[in-house]
């Protein structure tokens, strides 16, 4: 039951464990709906061509720097994208140096830029081995690409056939295994004691496969790893209510342009970042745990990191309905913003 009494809530600052920001024009447009409730966020190197070395990625946080809107507070955690050929030592001066944050591994063909991710998971074995000896995260896109497996299983099998594998031969690599949406990911986390965790997206604490699929097709909701059914989505919730520390809030706000999304062939992607935390708010507060919210968006994500929660804080306050725009302008044209389908009651302050 919605706890019918708290109607103003005030939290640590939260941050994002999972974003794309893009480059250019959308960088610019998308930047600030982010930077405007978020601290920090850890930023997805699936540009085109991808953010590889700690070179690229020093260039890339030069690049958001420079799109910061005036005033704004926020830090950009730089991830390298895991290839073949990533050479340890690039790793480890990224790391060293303070301009890298984690990995990103990506199965090659998993997803919207993923081309060059990792088909022989042996060949970057290397490079595990060395993050953890320097205690530098993984952070996981947990499908397998096989045609032969059905998309709606990709993730399931991905834990056994991917991850349990590369966990026993390196128990000591801290893992973020992304934007979780089956119930075997939530139990394998709950049931993994160390250095495992997992993100859970706002997008998939609210759809299941039917907001996409019954009634017509929505390609607003088509994203990847896809949304599951609804008994997948019930253990997202509770996972993410539940305040326990391995799970936390990557939104995986993934803008795409409506031209690009409503095609033959559209891209996946849900763009959330201008309402994630009305969102949240609302999740947890019909859940009737509002209490659990900072530790899902605020805390739990940088003790696994290993930072400090933020100092500063921003402040809820529920109340008639409160309306985001339905999309933003970008200089390539539209992008959609999630909607959740209920109404939002609580504005943020920050
Ligand atoms: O839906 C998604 N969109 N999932 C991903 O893994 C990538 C992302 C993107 O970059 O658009
Ligand atoms: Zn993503």
């Amino acid at each position: 039951m919605p706890d019918k009494h708290l109607t103003d809530l005030t939290i640590r600052r939260p941050d994002d464990w999972h974003l794309h920001l893009r480059d250019g024009a959308m960088l610019q447009a998308v930047l600030p709906e982010t930077t405007r409730h978020f601290g920090r966020a850890i930023i997805m190197p699936n540009l085109v061509p991808p953010v590889v070395t700690a070179s690229d990625a020093s260039g890339y946080r030069d690049r958001i720097l420079a799109a910061m809107p005036p005033g704004a507070s926020f830090t950009p955690l730089m991830t390298l994208y895991l290839t073949e050929d990533t050479d340890p030592d690039d790793v480890e001066r990224a790391h060293r140096d303070g301009i890298a944050t984690a990995v990103k591994l990506y199965p090659a063909g998993a997803t919207t830029n993923s081309a060059s991710g990792v088909r022989d998971f042996d060949k970057v074995r290397p490079v595990l081995d060395r993050m953890a000896a320097i205690g530098m995260p993984l952070c996981v896109h947990g499908e397998v690409t096989d045609p032969a497996v059905d998309i709606f299983d990709r993730e399931a099998v991905f834990i056994d056939k991917v991850l349990k594998p590369i966990r026993k031969k390196n128990p000591d690599l801290r893992i973020i295994m992304e934007h979780v949406t089956t119930e075997d990911a939530v139990d394998y986390v709950r049931d993994t004691p160390k250095n495992l965790a997992a993100t859970i997206t706002t997008h998939h604490l609210i759809i299941n496969r039917n907001h996409i699929l019954a009634g017509g097709i929505r390609p607003h909701y088509y994203c990847l790893p896809v949304a599951k059914r609804e008994k997948h989505r019930i253990a997202l919730v509770q996972a993410a209510v539940s305040g326990d520390t391995r799970f936390f809030l990557g939104t995986d706000s993934a803008p795409h342009t409506d031209a690009r999304k409503l095609q033959e062939c559209g891209c996946a992607g849900v763009f959330s970042a201008p309402n994630t935390i009305s969102c949240l708010a609302e999740v947890f507060d019909v859940a009737g745990k509002l209490g659990k919210l900072e530790a899902f968006t605020s805390l739990n994500g940088p003790a696994f990191y290993g930072l400090p929660p933020n100092t500063n804080t921003i402040r809820l306050v529920k109340g008639d309905p409160v309306s985001y725009p339905s999309h933003i302008q970008t200089k390539d044209g539209p992008v959609t913003v999630f909607d959740p389908g209920f109404a939002l009651h609580w504005r943020v302050e920050s």
